[in-house]
This record gives structure tokens, sequence and C-alpha cells, in this order.
């Protein structure tokens, strides 16, 4: 079978396809014959040693599979061959087959094709888990989105909006902003690129209270560096602010913005709360598989690419020109 493995650390061009034996099931293990794999930007990380996982090398990024269950082991009663399921194997993923353990497998609607499915869980999971458990959302609030045209920012806004929030879409383009808006976002804000000055980030602050009238009242920050602290000084009241991710840099806060508002900033780590909670997880999926079904989330897949053009893939996501979800293809 083909594998895209990182050797050595370095950028998505060190990237290399190999031909490595089929891998053999543990006894709590399937393997799955994998269609398509999600593109995330801890892909990006991953491969450069920057991420919080540091595998041995070499190995495959890819922390999301949809694919066939072609084997299982002795001890797996959940599934069998032939089953479609999506596999959560933090990295592992650009290859053609993997052994993943059964119970980090969920079983997919009939209804929903691989590419989507492979775009599905980590982005609409983590966007689930801030805004439900981590936002405390009341309906007729207002979100705003920093990163909204990315995997998680597109969920947040269909989430969003099926929570009953008002809900206002910043990124970098008017083309991002504008396919915010067909996603459902109510408003749409222009942010500049790189790295603010001061007066950039004050316009930003003033720029997000005159779009909201007056202040948000949750933050879904998927971005960080110099937007962050601008994001914050537009936050209401007894505002959340929440913390999922940093593709622009780890910002530092004045503690001082918490007080004056009486907010608070909340950490966002989906991935160390489905392990210590996988009952309430188990549930969330089953909410989100009916939001599906319900036509209220679709991953929106707006690029595909070849196993073997898996570098270009995470490219992609880096050069911030994806919308949505990126997809690499097995066939
Ligand atoms: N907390 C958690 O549990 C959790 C789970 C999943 C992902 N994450 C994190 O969430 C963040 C977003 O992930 P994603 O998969 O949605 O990524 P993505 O699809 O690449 O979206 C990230 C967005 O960030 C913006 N951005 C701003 N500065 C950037 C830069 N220097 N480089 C690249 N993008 C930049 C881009 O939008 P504009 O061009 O419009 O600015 C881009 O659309 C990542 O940091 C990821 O690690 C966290």
């Amino acid at each position: 079978m083909k594998a895209v493995v990182s050797k050595q650390p370095g950028g998505p061009e060190t990237l290399e396809m190999v031909e490595l034996d089929s891998p053999k099931p543990g006894p709590k293990q399937v393997v799955l014959e994998i269609k398509a794999i999600g593109v995330n930007f801890p892909d990006s990380l991953i491969i450069v040693d920057r991420y919080q996982f540091k595998p041995d090398r070499p190995f495959s990024p890819g922390g999301e599979v949809a694919g066939v269950v072609k084997e299982v082991g002795s001890e797996v009663t959940s599934l069998k061959p032939g089953d479609r399921v999506i596999g959560s194997c933090g990295w592992g993923g650009m290859r053609e087959e993997i052994a993943i353990e059964a119970d980090r497998c969920l079983a997919i609607p009939d209804e929903m094709p691989f590419d989507e499915a492979s775009a599905f869980i980590l982005t609409y999971g983590t966007s689930y888990y801030g805004l439900k458990r981590r936002g405390d959302p009341k309906p007729g609030e207002t979100l705003f989105i920093l990163g909204a045209a990315g995997g998680v920012g597109v969920a947040a806004i269909e989430l969003g909006k099926a929570m009953g929030l008002k809900v206002i879409a910043a990124c970098s383009s008017q083309e991002k902003v504008d396919f915010c808006l067909s996603k459902g976002a109510d408003v749409g804000l222009i942010y500049p690129m790189g790295d603010l000055d001061r007066d950039q980030q004050k316009e930003l602050s003033n720029q997000i209270k005159e779009v909201s009238g007056g202040g948000v009242d949750i933050i879904y920050d998927a971005v960080g560096g110099a937007y962050a602290e601008p994001s914050l000084r537009a936050l209401n009241w007894e505002g959340r602010y929440l913390v999922i991710g940093f593709p622009a840099g780890i910002p530092k806060i004045p503690l001082n913005l918490t007080l004056l508002k009486s907010c608070d900033i909340r950490g966002v780590f989906w991935g160390a709360w489905v392990r210590q909670f996988p009952g309430e997880y188990e549930t969330d999926v089953q909410e989100l598989f009916d939001f599906y079904k319900d036509s209220k989330i679709k991953p929106h897949v707006s690029k595909t690419f070849p196993l073997d053009q898996s570098g270009d893939a995470i490219q992609h996501l880096m050069d911030r020109k994806a919308t949505g979800k990126v997809v690499v293809l097995t066939e």
C-alpha cells in the first residue's frame, strides 16, 4: 500500500510517497481501507515537530480519515468488515490503509459520502464542544468568529446559527466573507492580513463594536496572534472568549481586560475532552449526525487532492487559500 510519510522535520515539500506492507490489526484494532483524509491545520504543525504530539518517524500526517473496515482484531465486536467509518487517528491517515483502535471509529450515516465524512468530526466536534459546553450560548446572543472561513470556523457558523445565535464572521478577504455569508453568517467583517499595528488593532475593535451594535457575547478565536486582544476589547459584560487555535501566533492578553468586563477566557481542547468524557462525546456525535440529517450542517469540501499531492493539500491550508475543508482522496 502507498503511504505519504515524514522522514525528517520539514515543510509539506519534504513529505515522501513510499510503498509499505499492509498493516495487521491488534486485538482491539481494525484495519481501514482509507477513501478520504480530511486535512487540518495540525497537519502543518506535526510535520515540523511543532504540534503537542511528536510521533516517531517515519509517520504519516492526517488526523482523520473515512473508509471501509477491511479486517477486525480478535476482540472487536462493534465493527465488521465492510462497515463505513470515520477514524480519528490523530496522525497516520495519509496512506491507503491504517490499523486503528476500534473505539476511535464512528459508523458513518448512509447518506454521508466519504469526502464529507473525512471532513466532519474534528471540525464540527471542536466547534460543538466549544460553543455548547464552553460557550454557554443563549438564543439571540451574538457570536463573533475569527478565521470564520476555515475548517472549524465554518462549523462554528453553522452550529451558531443552529443554536439561535447572531453570527458575525471575520476573515481576511471579501471572497471569504462572501463564502461565510453563503454558509449562514448574518454579518461579515474583513480584517487585514499580517501583524496588526496598534491603529489597525483599534480599528478592528471598533469595527466589531459597530457591526454588532455595541459588542459581542461570545468570541470563537481560531486565529489568535494580533487579532485576539482587539477582539476581546469588543466583548460584552460577562462575555465568553473561546480559545481555539493559533495559526497567527499565541497572543498575550492584559488580564485587566477580563476584570473590566467581568468576562471569561475559556480554553477549548476538544481531543482531551473526548478522551476524558466518552459518554458526553457520544451524545454530541449523535446530535451532530442529527444536525447533518436535518441539513443544518454540511461539510464544505472546497478542494480535493490525490494522495501523492498530500503535501500540496497541507500547503494550500498554510497559504490561507482554503475555504471550508480540503480533503485528500486515495482514488
Ligand atoms: N482547540 C481544539 O480542540 C482544536 C481542534 C481543532 C483545531 N484547532 C485549531 O484551530 C485552528 C484552525 O484550524 P482549522 O483546521 O480550521 O484551520 P484552517 O482551515 O486552516 O483555518 C484557519 C484560518 O486561520 C486564518 N489564519 C490567520 N492567520 C493565519 C496564518 N498565519 N496561517 C494560516 N491561517 C491563518 C485563515 O483565515 P483568514 O485568511 O481568513 O485569516 C484560515 O482560514 C488551528 O490552530 C487548529 O490547530 C483546535
